[in-house]
């Protein structure tokens, strides 16, 4: 997978996306983009402050009005928000720009990597494996018809997966 142009990083909330992509730009030279950081640059707004101030509809709106924009990049990695792949006109996007990764990790595992953050308002007030898992078990379906390979990231480094990344085929 070498030659393949872009890389697009789906999964849900501390799967390892961003962190991945960070690996993939330090080790391999991809250039990053991240879109809930984007977003919020362009909005000028944390991600909470838009959910609270203008809805979830909006934010989705952004999301897809942003993919619509990244068909052009080259050597690039897209680290994209855990809900991206719910609207299937984002999937079809995502295809255009590049090969479509899903990152999944064990709902403990998502516990320990999101528990002290508070930038994640569809779990802020429900940090527990249960609320996590039929979270997870509700989206999988749409997260796995999405992607083009599945990465299974417990226990690795994120140096492991951006090599299971770079040789998944
Ligand atoms: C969301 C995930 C977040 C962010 C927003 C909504 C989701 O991104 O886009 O809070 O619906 O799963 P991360 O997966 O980067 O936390």
């Amino acid at each position: 997978m070498e030659n393949t142009r872009n890389i697009v990083l789906i999964g849900f909330m501390g799967a390892g996306k961003s962190t991945v992509a960070a690996a993939l730009h330090d080790i391999h030279g991809y250039e990053v983009v991240e879109m809930d950081a984007l977003i919020e640059e362009r909005e000028g707004m944390s991600i909470p402050e838009i959910f609270a101030q203008k809805g979830e509809a909006y934010f989705r709106d952004a999301e897809t009005k942003l993919l619509t924009e990244l068909q052009t990049r080259d050597h690039t990695v897209i680290s994209c928000g855990g809900g991206t792949p719910l609207r299937q006109q984002n999937v079809a996007e995502m295809k255009k720009i590049g090969v479509v990764i899903l990152l999944t990790a064990e709902p403990e595992t998502i516990l320990s990597r999101v528990q002290d953050s508070h930038d994640r308002p569809l779990i802020e007030g429900h940090k527990d494996a249960g609320y996590i898992a039929s979270l997870l078990a509700q989206r999988m379906p749409k997260y796995e018809a999405a992607a083009d390979f599945v990465i299974p990231t417990d226990g690795l480094s994120a140096e492991e997966i951006c090599s299971r990344i770079l040789s998944a085929e």
